[in-house]
């Protein structure tokens, strides 16, 4: 059978995106919106976003620089003080689509995250009543708990009793990295859902270390082992309405990255589509691409699919060594797809 040469598929969206403030909006902002129709836009700004007016005015400085034709789906950051009714409120004026949950101290900006689930008991409570998603960092922050580890100690001290004990809630496990948590989303109930990142697709843990420690490689939660990979492939590419694109890109400038103790944060905005496609068609999967890029995550969220398509073609697509003061995810490769147009 030859090749195929060129896939068309309905136009994507991003389901988990760190677009900034400021300068580094500006940079990136576009790179998202020339790939995506919409992106779920994460809130941990300094200071995070947890009241609706910052939300509404961060969407509004969103939508300037990104031009017409995108849209961003705003999310509120949970803290142990989270209000249900400002939630609530949020929710039915059109400005959050969803609430995220960083446990204090687990990434980039998560210091005013949530200590004990138990905190939020209520707001996680209206969150199910209205049928608003909680968007997870799964990872615990334990210091005991060895850091390869910590997606999966998540699943067992946090995310398994939460979804026994709130049987309506729907949850995305953001940037699945783990077999256990390909594992634990497949077999749970069809509202608990996982986004899946170009990096944890294409790295494993050795990419940390490749001659050298990698900055640019070091994302969280952090690569795993090979086995973890493919088994974080195999979901994304089954088919399953569970599994949906969410790139975390996570631009930070070289500096912060290239330092004696480097910010997390892979930045993958300006290829994501390619890089996906790539790894569809390695696993013989490209049939399968247009669920995982564009039906499966608006399904999930009871969103409208969207119109317009986009055109993917087979042709080496080269990354450059930096955008705008950050080094790109693929930094200096050539990629086997390219987007068209
Ligand atoms: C993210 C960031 O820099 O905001 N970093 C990352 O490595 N993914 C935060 C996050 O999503 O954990
Ligand atoms: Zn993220």
């Amino acid at each position: 059978m030859p090749a195929t040469e060129s896939l068309t598929i309905r136009r994507p969206d991003d389901w988990h995106v760190h677009l900034r403030d400021g300068d580094m909006l500006k940079a990136v902002a576009p790179f998202t919106a020339r790939q995506f129709a919409r992106a779920i836009v994460m809130p941990n700004l300094a200071p995070p976003v947890t009241s609706v007016e910052a939300a509404s005015a961060y969407r509004d400085r969103i939508i300037s620089v990104a031009g017409s034709g995108f849209t961003p789906l705003m999310t509120c950051y949970l803290t142990d003080q989270a209000d249900p009714a400002e939630l609530a409120r949020g929710h039915s004026e059109g400005v959050w689509v969803a609430a995220k949950l960083y446990p204090a101290g687990a990434t980039t900006n998560s210091a005013d995250g949530v200590t004990d689930i138990a905190r939020i008991r209520p707001a996680l409570e209206r969150m199910q009543d209205i049928g608003m998603p909680l968007l997870v960092h799964g990872e615990v922050t334990d210091p005991d708990i060895d850091v390869f580890d910590r997606e999966a100690v998540f699943i067992d001290r946090v995310l398994e009793p939460l979804v026994r004990d709130m049987p309506a809630l729907k949850i995305v496990f953001e940037h699945i990295t783990t077999a256990d948590a390909a594992q634990f989303v497949r077999d749970s109930r069809p509202t608990i859902a996982a986004t899946v990142t170009p990096q944890h697709l294409v790295l494993n843990r050795n990419a940390l270390f490749a001659g050298g420690l990698r900055p640019h490689a070091y994302c969280l939660p952090v690569v795993k082992r090979e086995k973890h990979r493919l088994a974080v492939r195999a979901a994304a590419t089954s088919g399953s309405p569970k599994f949906f694109l969410g790139t975390d890109s996570a631009p930070h400038s070289r500096d912060a990255k290239e330092s004696g103790c480097g910010c997390a944060g892979i930045f993958n905005a300006p290829f994501a589509l390619e890089t996906y496609a790539q790894v569809f068609d390695e696993e013989g999967a490209l049939d399968r691409f247009e669920g995982f890029a564009a039906e499966h995550g608006p399904r999930f969220y009871g969103l409208p699919l969207n119109d317009g398509t986009v055109t993917l073609e087979r042709g080496g697509c080269a990354v450059p060594d930096s955008i705008a003061g950050v080094v790109p995810f693929h930094a200096g490769e050539t990629l086997r797809w390219r987007l068209a147009g």
